[in-house]
Order: C-alpha cells, then structure tokens, then sequence
C-alpha cells in the first residue's frame, strides 16, 4: 500500500503537534506541505519536515494534491478550508473546535459528506491512554453504575486578550468553545449522549468574552457531570473523576501514569500504567489508519455535531440563566 500523502493547513501550536504526530508514522504516510498565511510560520515547519510551504491553503492542495489534510486554523476557517478539501476529496482531519457554529459545524459536516469524503473531528482525548482505560473499566462493570462525571480544565492562558482566542469573530466564544468542546467529548464518551445542561460563565479579564465556565450536564442514561474550566487559575489543573456505585476513577493529566481506579472494600488505589504514545500521535495513525482503508473514522462528523449541540445548549443556558435541552 502507498503512503498517505498529508498537508497542514495552519502552522501554529497545534500544526506543530499534527507534524510531530504524522512524523511518527513514516510508514504510513509522508508530509507533503505545510500552508499557513505567515509563510515564514509554513517555511519554518516545512523545512522541519521536509515538505513544501505554501501561503494559500487551495494553491497547496492543488499542486500537492494530498490525500488527507489537517486544518489546524483559528475556527472561523474550519469551515471554509474543509469545503475546499471536500470539493478535491481530501480527507480531512480537523481540530475542534468544529467551527464557531452548530450550524457551520452541520455544514462543514454536510460539505465532506457529500463528497463521500473522510472527516474526523480531533477530539484528541479519545485518544488519551488513560481515558481509554476508562472506557474498558466501565465497559466490564468495574465501577458499576456510573452516576457522576467531574472534569476541570483550569490553567493561567497566556494567550488571552493577545490573540484570536479571545476574539468571538474568530473563535466563536470564549473558553466555552474553546475548552470545554473537550469536556463534552469526554463525558460524552464515557456517560452517552447529553439529554440537557444548565452552564455560566463569567468573565474576570479584560476580554470581550469569557474566561470561565462551569457546565452541569445531565446525559440520557442519567449520569450527572460538572464540567469546569478557566483561563484565569494559575495552578494547572486537569482532571476527570469518574463515580460509580462501586467504585470510583481518576484520570490526572498532571501525572505521567494511566488510570488510577479504586473499587468497593478496597483501601488502596490501583494505578494503571499509561503504555503507548501519547495521544496526539495515536490519532494521527487512527486517522491515517481510516484513510488508508476508506474507512468510517472513530470521531466522526456526528461526533462535532452532537458536540456542538451541547456548546450551543451551554451558551443559549447561560444567556438566559437557565437551564437548556439540546436542540
Ligand atoms: N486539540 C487540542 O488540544 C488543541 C490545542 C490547541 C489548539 N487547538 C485548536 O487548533 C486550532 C489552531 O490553534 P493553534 O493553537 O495552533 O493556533 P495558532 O494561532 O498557534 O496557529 C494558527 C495558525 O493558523 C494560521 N492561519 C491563520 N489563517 C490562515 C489561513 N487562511 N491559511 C492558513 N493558515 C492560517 C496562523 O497564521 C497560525 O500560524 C484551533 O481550532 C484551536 O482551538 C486544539
């Protein structure tokens, strides 16, 4: 089978994670180009790696003609980008947020669609080792019944009023859509689907949008979640715990083991070890992986819609101060 020939679109933090994560499979694929509008950014990363840089992402696409892309742009070009991938049928794999909209997200999903053309969302957790392992030890009833799902993403954000981050044109929102598309991925994989949600948020630095949010969300089989986050926290903090009515999990990004589980009449934790690449890496290759069979990837266009609806649920809870069904 020939290799995968890939293209970044989007040069930045995450462009970098994308190359560094395509680097690791050279049997599977080889990186053709890198576009970003600062050519300087493309040059640099694809000198790096030895691809082509471009300025325009549809002139890349149309010399190079790769099989798969990634689109690792500020959100506002989510979209559009996947439309010129779709019309070339270019897998894409892009990053979350899906775009600043449910219903740009419906139609960035639409457009790949009807192409027959491969999309995945990088809601790059599903990948995470130890939230894999929560999946398995939920799946085999370890914990029994799960009844409530905590996660905080806190950290101090550097980047907030000083780039498109902080910018609703751009992004779509703030931390919401930012950060917290993460949190309902998770929960979502590891409680079901969201039925409702009640969510505020607030505000502390000098931004036009949020910097904080809580989001409490009830799935469909009942299973309760407090999903939290902020860019204001200067002590990082990232962390899933799952509770179930026989026993309870912990996910703690700041460790570098797996899963730590502790069951009914047990007095000590189990620690997992965290085996494997990290998760940036193990997406890459499932989404090569997907390409290379024509496949149906695990995070697919279903997967940023149902996100999404939960985003625009939050938002729509938290301008009215009370709670939201999804639409
Ligand atoms: N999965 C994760 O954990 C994760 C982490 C960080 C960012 N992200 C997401 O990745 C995306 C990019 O974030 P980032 O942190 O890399 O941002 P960034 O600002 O570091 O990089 C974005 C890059 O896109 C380039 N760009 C802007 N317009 C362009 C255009 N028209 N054509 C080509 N390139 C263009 C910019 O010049 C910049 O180099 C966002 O959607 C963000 O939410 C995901």
């Amino acid at each position: 089978m020939s290799r995968i020939r890939v293209g970044v679109v989007g040069a930045g933090g995450i462009g970098g994670a994308h190359l560094r994560a395509y680097a690791a499979w050279p049997d599977l694929c080889e990186i053709v180009a890198v576009a970003d509008v600062h050519l300087p950014a493309a040059q640099e990363r694809a000198a790096q790696f030895g691809a082509r840089a471009f300025q325009e992402y549809t002139q890349m696409m149309d010399e190079t003609q790769p099989d798969a892309i990634s689109i690792c742009t500020p959100p506002n070009l989510h979209l559009p980008i996947a439309q010129a991938a779709a019309t070339r049928k270019i897998a894409v794999l892009c990053e979350k947020p899906p775009s600043r909209t449910l219903a740009e997200t419906e139609s960035l999903v639409t457009a790949l669609e009807q192409q027959h053309t491969i999309l995945q969302f990088a809601f790059c957790h599903r990948f995470h080792r130890p939230v894999i392992q929560a999946q398995e030890l939920i799946g085999a009833g370890q914990l029994g019944k799960v009844v409530q799902i905590y996660n905080r993403f806190g950290f101090r954000f550097a980047r907030a009023g000083h780039s498109w981050f902080t910018d609703s044109e751009v992004a779509g929102g703030g931390i919401l859509i930012d950060t917290l598309v993460h949190s309902v991925d998770i929960f979502r994989t590891l409680a079901g689907e969201v039925a409702h949600v009640s969510a505020s948020i607030s505000t502390t630095l000098p931004i036009q949008v949020e910097d904080s949010a809580m989001l409490l969300a009830t799935s469909v089989e009942g299973v309760l979640g407090a999903l939290t986050c902020s860019w204001v926290t200067p002590v990082s903090e990232a962390e899933v715990r799952i509770y179930g009515t026989e026993g309870e999990a912990v996910i703690d990004y700041g460790q570098p083991d797996g899963l730590r589980y502790q069951l009914s009449g047990e007095s000590a934790w189990t620690q997992l070890p965290f085996d494997g690449p990290d998760r940036f890496v193990c997406q890459a290759e499932h989404f090569l992986q997907t390409v290379a069979v024509g496949g149906t990837p695990a995070v697919g266009g279903q997967d940023g819609i149902a996100v999404m609806k939960v985003i625009d649920a939050a938002y729509r809870s938290a301008g009215e101060a009370q709670p939201a069904r999804l639409r």
